[in-house]
């Protein structure tokens, strides 16, 4: 696992500027103004801070956005990065103003001065979240970045702050990490040790293994692991934070480790991206991870379906029945549409043992949802509108796009089959809506519950602001407020 960088926070003082190594960032407001320490920092530079903040390229620029003075004179530092931020700012904003330090930040470190901004802790978690850099394979010339200190007046109350921000950012990474990384070495048995190794934050963690899922029945699940040399895995993972008894919040997740189609092949170009098909169980791995490391109140479980879809002679065919642990049979149709077959059996596992409170399940289920809404926002479907309504104001809070989509009878009637009760794909129209109302039918109506289709926010084409190009960890931020939000009073 690749360790989030961690910013060190101490008192403000002039020394440390003058002589950085590496990067100096100055948070300023759009006025302009400087404090006194970054008055003294400006005259060290013989009036060079100022003069760039009266330029044309100050004003341009956006509240979070940078810009750099290199090889300022007068300072051993390499660039002096003014970054422009409100003492208003929002959480967002303030992020934002930290990835700008965290995407210049080289091995040398950097030292910013917050001074007494009031957010300076989410200044230090976009920095982090942006500083992220998954090199494990690059032989050469990826030397760690860092180290950052940064300058504020009270280090200790900003520290207190941050504590729950690191747990984030490394729940977060590790998700990125399970995402970024490929197939050959995330197989379902790696993915399962990860997620048992958690046992040491104090999760509980138990994995179900094939012959366990064969007695439940779960043969939606199996069949789509079973041209695989892997072995399918369940893995459920509890945090009771709070009252012990007490029913838990589920989340699921879809952790396809490579989805080639089956025999229903995808086309080559553009495969070796589905390395991320595990992304929804990535998800559920991570805020797993944040809720053990902050010690969150609240009671979680989190459930993920591990396998790999590959074609063989003895995997899933199209014109297969396959009998769900709910009992309800399966035509597939096309083993291309695997991910709802496996979430059917995790969501029927989790009710039937844990009578969650409600229950959100996350998988890059469809590429329908990218032609749809692009990478800019998951797709959201909910048989319960309190629910639906708590977590898209969690999404938006925590800057994670999330839009919600329509469900309906009408879209229901389109998975009939001729030969069992359902079909898994039923063509192009809707097919973002009609996996979600395929999932919708291993869900009680009781049980309040979203499906979050993150096919195109979780491994986006580009760069973001809080990322790097690859994975984002997208929902890890918006899970953990939820949890706090609705399930920690
Ligand atoms: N894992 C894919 C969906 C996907 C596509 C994720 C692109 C990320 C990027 C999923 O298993 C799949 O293949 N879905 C099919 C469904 C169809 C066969 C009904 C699809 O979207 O084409
Ligand atoms: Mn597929
Ligand atoms: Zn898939």
């Amino acid at each position: 696992m690749t360790a989030p960088l961690t910013v060190h926070f101490a008192r403000t003082e002039f020394d440390p500027l003058i002589g950085a190594a590496g990067r100096v960032a100055l948070m300023v407001g759009p006025d302009g103004k400087l404090g006194a320490v970054a008055r003294r920092l400006d005259r060290a530079t013989r009036g060079a801070i100022r003069r760039a903040l009266e330029g044309k390229a100050w004003d341009k620029l956006k509240t979070g956005e940078a810009l750099d003075l290199s090889y300022p004179s007068g300072l051993t530092a390499e660039a002096v990065q003014l970054v422009k931020l409100p003492r208003r700012a929002t959480v967002a904003e303030a992020r934002k103003a930290g990835a700008a330090i965290g995407r210049a930040l080289g091995e040398a470190g950097a030292v910013v001065l917050a001074a007494n901004h009031p957010r300076a802790a989410d200044i230090a978690f976009g920095l982090t979240l942006r500083a992220y850099d998954f090199s494990l394979y690059h032989t050469a010339d990826t030397p760690a970045k860092g180290p950052v200190t940064m300058l504020v007046d009270d280090p200790e109350a900003v520290a207190d702050k941050a504590a729950p921000l690191t747990a984030l950012a490394e729940g977060v990474c590790f998700t990125r990490d399970l995402v970024n990384e490929p197939a050959n070495v995330l197989t379902t048995s790696d993915f399962a040790d990860r997620l048992v190794a958690m046992r040491e934050i104090g999760l509980e963690v138990e994995v179900l293994e094939e012959p366990a899922l064969e007695k439940l029945g779960m043969r939606a699940l199996l069949g789509v692991g079973q041209g695989s040399e892997s072995p399918s895995k369940v893995v459920v993972m509890q945090w009771t934070g709070g009252k012990k008894g007490d029913a838990p919040f589920a989340l699921v997740g879809k952790g396809v480790v490579f989805d080639t189609g089956g025999i229903s092949i995808k086309p080559s170009a553009g495969m070796e991206e589905m390395t991320m098909d595990m992304g929804g169980a990535g998800v559920v791995a991570g805020v797993m991870r944040t809720l053990a490391l902050r010690k969150s109140k609240a009671n979680v479980v989190g459930l993920v379906g591990l396998v790999e879809n590959m074609p063989d002679g003895r995997a899933q065919r199209p014109g297969d029945i396959v009998r769900s642990m709910k009992g309800d049979t399966i035509e597939v149709i096309n083993t291309d549409a695997e991910g709802r077959l496996v979430l059917a059996d995790v969501l029927w596992y989790a009710q039937e043992r844990f009578k969650p409170t409600g229950m959100i399940n996350l998988a890059t289920l469809t590429g329908a949802i990218i032609v749809g809404l692009g990478h800019e926002n998951a797709g959201v479907f909910s048989n319960d509108d309190t629910l639906c309504a708590a977590f898209l104001k969690a999404a938006a809070a925590e800057g994670e796009g999330a839009w919600r989509m329509p469900m309906g009878p009408a879209y229901d009637a389109m998975l009939k089959s001729r030969l069992a009760d359902m079909k898994n794909s039923c063509g192009r129209p809707a097919g973002s809506i009609t996996a979600a109302q395929f999932l919708r039918r291993f869900v009680r109506d009781e049980v309040p519950w979203c499906h979050l289709d993150i096919a195109g926010v979780a491994l986006p084409p580009k760069e973001t602001t809080l990322a790097p190009k690859g994975a984002t960890g997208w929902g890890v931020m918006a899970l953990d407020r939820l949890v706090r939000d609705m399930l920690e009073g």
